[in-house]
């Protein structure tokens, strides 16, 4: 595995992988394990699209997770879990039992009638359960599909129903804060609505009392009584999809984004390696949540293939207070520390006491994801977390390109405030303009495409592959559209400005805009609804809803309606989708066509009211002064 050092073995590699990506691919191939070498490298074409990285190969992902460590690391920590209570304290999880664990729980679902090829869904808490899960699941060639914990039994529904999963393994309940979720109700409630599930594992964590459905669901702790500890791991296809991950779109239907083994493998361990710096020995720490990509890529799969010590913590950072980061740090010795700028301005937000109450001088490195990091957070976590001594690695990536894209490597390439900076070697980014065309001077913005395939690209979206084709391909002819905005500075460097599509990011994650109006409209005094973002100090963007109603009511009952409607958001998406600010107004700004035009709408929420911009082609303009004039009155 290609190990970068320096800026300029950096320059030297990037311009390897970009003359010849076969051989630079090819080369970083070669470390892991094959039950059979691939016999091409690449093969692609993005009109189709289709991209096929070492066909001809087999290989199973966890041999080279798991089984390969098993020489040297086997005594090693490969997943150390700390509680949501820190009373309850840490467990360690070395390669050799992880390992078993993972065969014995791939016995468990061909017990339960898994077959390669099959969709898993895992809806379950933040317990090592769910790595052993996600694992077993690849061992026996099943393709997994996460949800997070924090979805309603409608999100949940819609995405065992999209991908048509035979299996559920949840849990009784899950401890986050001072909360319980009550998992296997909201599961009991999914599963009303999806005929797939033919068979539901749960786990104990919380053990409250659930219902237990005969002939469906069964315990996990029983079915792992007394089953065989070997279990040979399937072998699959280079292209063979390995999970699937649902990601909000401009419609209301989530995308089951599709990854396959090989490419996936290869790219998230280089990454991982490079990003971080990571040494031997190191302590690494993602507080995401393996419910969305990052968890799956950099909690999972890239540290494992490292044979790295991996945490997984299944608490929150402001629980029993807002010390509890930074108490873990000190306590496990963390040197790479990775999280979402989310949680670092809502920590600067309770004070700096928390921090330097605790040692933290184990860190080496700092990383964070999923959204802009603003320029104050950056310098409260550079100075502040990590004392001026740690590079803050601030990585762009998507859940479509499965590994970071566009990054810092900690330490080795230059860092930028609220700059992601230089792509990785092989990934070869360009900026469009609105006619379409590629912008070649630096000091400019645009819309962010990639040019050239990488191997952990999504491959499609699970049953609709048309979807994939329009969505990231026929915006710009022969590239990838990432969706985001982009600046670049005077010398290369990319800083991702935010989403140019309906698509939210809210604390980083990743929601569309048009699944909250659908669960808004559900209301049955409520007219229309258009959702837009509009900026917010902790959760990078908050949620603005402007509702036209049937029929007026009182301002006394607005409140109430507004809860309401929240109740609504949450039972069909999710806690994580509420709206922060509700204005009632009498129209919406459409174009003539009918199209919402949320470019207006978001100046208003942002409360920027004087430069709207060319409003001439709306159905009636006049529609705007009385949304201005009423802004005021947001709920
Ligand atoms: O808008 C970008 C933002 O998060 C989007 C991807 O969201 P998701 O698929 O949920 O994956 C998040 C974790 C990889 C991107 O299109 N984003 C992600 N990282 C950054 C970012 N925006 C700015 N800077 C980042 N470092």
């Amino acid at each position: 595995m290609t190990t970068i050092t320096s800026y300029e073995d950096y320059l030297k590699e990037y311009k390897k992988s970009i003359d010849n990506p076969e051989q630079f691919w090819g080369e970083q191939a070669e470390n892991f394990v094959w039950k059979k070498k691939w016999t091409s490298i690449l093969n692609w074409d993005f009109e189709k699209p289709e991209i096929k990285w070492f066909e001809g190969g087999k290989l199973n992902i966890t041999d080279n997770c798991l089984d390969k460590h098993l020489d040297i690391l086997a005594e090693k920590t490969a997943i150390k879990w700390i509680a949501n209570d820190p009373k309850e304290g840490s467990i360690s999880l070395s390669y050799k039992k992880l390992h078993t664990q993972v065969c014995k729980f791939s016995n468990v679902l061909k017990n339960n009638g898994v077959v390669k090829g099959d969709r898993v869904c895992l809806y379950m808490p933040m317990v090592p359960e769910l790595a052993i899960a996600v694992l077993a699941c690849a061992r026996i060639g099943a393709i997994h599909s996460v949800v997070f914990a924090g979805f309603s039994a409608k999100s949940l529904a819609d995405r065992i129903n999209d991908a048509g999963c035979k299996v559920l393994i949840t849990a009784d309940g899950g401890y986050r804060g001072n909360k319980i979720i009550n998992l296997k109700n909201i599961a009991d409630q999914a599963m009303l609505d999806s005929c797939s599930i033919k068979k539901c594992i749960v786990l104990k964590r919380t053990k409250q009392k659930v219902v237990i459905k005969k002939n469906r669901d069964v315990w996990w702790d029983n079915e792992m009584e007394n089953v065989n500890e070997n279990c040979n791991s399937e072998s699959m296809n280079s292209e063979d999809p390995l999970f699937i991950l649902y990601t909000s779109g401009s419609t209301g239907k989530p995308k089951g984004i599709q990854h396959s083994i090989a490419g996936y493998m290869v790219y998230t361990h280089f990454s991982f390696k490079n990003v971080f710096q990571y040494k031997d020995g190191d302590i690494y720490w993602c507080t995401a949540d393996i419910g969305w990509i990052t968890g799956h890529s950099y909690i999972i799969y890239g540290p494992l293939l490292c044979g790295a010590t991996t945490i997984m913590f299944e608490g929150v950072p402001t629980y029993p207070d807002a010390g509890r980061l930074w108490e873990i740090v000190e306590k496990h010795k963390i040197n790479i520390f990775y999280t979402a700028p989310t949680a670092i301005r809502s920590l600067e937000a309770k004070g700096d006491d928390f921090v330097k109450k605790y040692n933290l001088s184990s860190l080496k490195v700092l990383g964070t994801v999923g959204e802009p990091i603003n320029k104050d957070a950056w310098e409260w976590y550079y100075t502040k977390v990590g004392k001026e001594n740690a590079p803050i690695v601030d990585t762009w990536w998507q859940t479509e390109t499965g590994g970071i894209m566009i990054s810092n490597l900690a330490g080795v390439t230059p860092m930028k405030p609220t700059f992601a900076t230089l792509p990785l070697p092989g990934i070869l980014p360009c900026i469009m303009d609105d006619q379409n065309n590629e912008i070649t001077k630096n000091s400019i913005e645009g819309k962010l495409c990639i040019k050239f395939p990488w191997p952990s690209m999504a491959r499609t979206i699970y049953g609709d592959h048309k979807r994939f084709k329009e969505t990231y391909f026929s915006a710009f002819k022969n590239k990838y559209f990432t969706g985001d905005g982009c600046y670049r500075d005077e010398n290369g460097f990319y800083r991702i400005t935010g989403r140019v599509d309906d698509v939210l990011i809210v604390s980083g994650h990743n929601l569309g805009t048009a699944e909250i109006e659908s669960a808004i409209d559900q209301h049955p005094n409520v007219c229309e609804t258009a959702i837009v973002g509009y900026p917010h100090s902790i959760k990078g963007n908050g949620i603005y809803a402007y509702v036209i109603l049937n029929s007026d009511i009182k301002k006394e009952n607005k409140k109430q309606l507004k809860l309401e409607l929240n109740e609504l958001v949450v039972k069909e998406v999710g806690p994580i989708a509420k709206v922060d600010k509700i204005q009632f107004v009498v129209g919406l700004p459409k174009t003539r066509s009918g199209k919402i035009m949320r470019r207006i709408l978001r100046k208003i929420a942002e409360g920027d009211t004087h430069k709207l911009g060319d409003t001439s082609t709306l159905l009636d303009p006049k529609i705007i002064d009385e949304i201005k004039k009423n802004a005021e009155y947001a709920y």
